[in-house]
């Protein structure tokens, strides 16, 4: 196990992508565990899926009264960036502002290039320029990377000692970029850095582009869902819970700064995988979240599933499998996620049941 070396008492955080599902859970872990440390989100509130979702996720945090400030502004803005850098002077940055999804960037490339390349170098600078002037800066960049760089990894589980230098998405390419981006800024200006590779994450209040979502949606309005691949996919579904319990263990870690042999900086970065390692079927998959949906009321008992499901072939940007391997994460921060998709998919559907219904 690792050390904890950063105590986050009395730190400034920013969160990027605060209003987003990942960082709006984020957002209230970190106002309950660490009260003194000062939280500041930011958020363009874009509307790539319905922004109410992003307006009701920032309620739930200002519910908790926590020392928590928002700004609505585009991390893509360097300007603005340097300013709340300036004024906040961050210790800790969780970067995970980005455009998402995988088919969304087969057809709107500029939001991938502007959000995930220009918005994470201009994080990038501002980490970097946090250290003028003597100044003790940003102890810890975490930034969001994606289960999708592993693209058509053929060898399962996807361990981080993998290659994955062939992206099968604009998306993928993206996120690759921006862990040997960061790798280099920690080589450079010793900014240390840790990657996380996500692995489908669901849950309540999540992302309504994501297939557990889109679904449900469809299916409440009787409309027919189409499962590619013919269902034989299997995925990593991993609980939101367990990605944000994740960061919080991994950003308490800032990789060490070390001096390599030519007395340059050794490049404190590292990059973990976050998922469930257990990949489900698709098709079970649906099945549970059926059940679930029944049960918690979104639909009625007599609901016919077979007549609202088709089975189509495989999309372009799509992957067969993800699966994670965590022995990483379980080495060095004790913790592997756990919740079973039942568990996981029945806290989607009741609180699916109380926001549309
Ligand atoms: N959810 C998943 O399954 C998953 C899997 C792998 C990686 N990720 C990554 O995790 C991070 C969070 O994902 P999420 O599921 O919470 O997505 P999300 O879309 O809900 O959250 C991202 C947030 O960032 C904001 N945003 C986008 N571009 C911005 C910009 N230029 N400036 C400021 N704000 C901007 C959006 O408005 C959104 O609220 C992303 O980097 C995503 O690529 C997510």
């Amino acid at each position: 196990m690792l050390e904890y070396n950063i105590n986050l008492t009395e730190k400034r955080i920013l969160i990027t992508g605060a209003a987003g599902f990942i960082g709006a859970n984020m957002a209230m872990r970190l106002i309950k565990d660490a009260p003194g440390a000062h939280i500041v989100g930011i958020d363009n509130m874009n509307d790539y899926y319905d922004p109410t979702l992003k307006e009701f996720r920032l309620s739930q945090i200002e519910q908790l009264a926590g020392n928590w400030t928002f700004i609505k502004g585009d991390i893509a803005n360097r300007v603005l960036l340097d300013e709340l850098f300036t004024k906040y002077n961050f210790d800790i940055v969780i970067n995970l502002a980005a455009q998402a999804g995988v088919r969304y960037s087969i057809t709107n490339p500029d939001a991938y290039i502007q959000s995930n390349l220009i918005g994470f170098y201009n994080i990038l600078e501002a980490c970097r320029h946090s250290y003028d002037n003597g100044n003790k800066g940003v102890e810890h960049l975490v930034y969001a990377s994606s289960s999708s760089v592993y693209g058509n990894n053929k060898k399962v589980p996807y361990s981080t000692d993998d290659k994955v230098d062939n992206p099968i998405s604009l998306y993928a390419a993206t996120k690759k970029s921006n862990e040997l981006l960061a790798h280099a800024y920690a080589k450079l200006y010793n900014l240390p850095s840790t990657g996380l590779r996500f692995f489908t994450v669901y849950g309540p209040a999540g992302r309504p582009d994501m297939a557990y979502f889109g679904f449900t949606n469809k299916l409440r309005k009787g409309e027919t869902i189409e499962i590619f691949n013919y269902g034989n996919c299997k995925r990593d579904f991993t609980f939101v819970d367990d990605i944000v319990e994740g960061i919080s263990r991994i950003m308490r870690h800032a990789p060490e700064r070390k001096q390599g042999e030519d007395g340059l900086p050794l490049a404190p970065h590292a990059v973990y995988n976050i998922g469930n390692s257990q990949p489900e079927n698709l098709l079970d998959f649906v099945d549970i979240l059926q059940q679930e949906l029944l049960r918690a009321g979104v639909l009625p008992q007599n609901y016919d599933f077979e007549v609202h499901k088709q089975l189509v072939p495989m999309q372009a940007g799509d992957v067969p499998i993800t699966y994670a391997d965590t022995s990483a994460l379980e080495r060095d921060f004790g913790f592997r996620p756990h919740t079973p998709v039942r568990e996981g998919l029945r806290k989607f559907a009741e609180w699916y049941k109380k926001f549309y219904m």
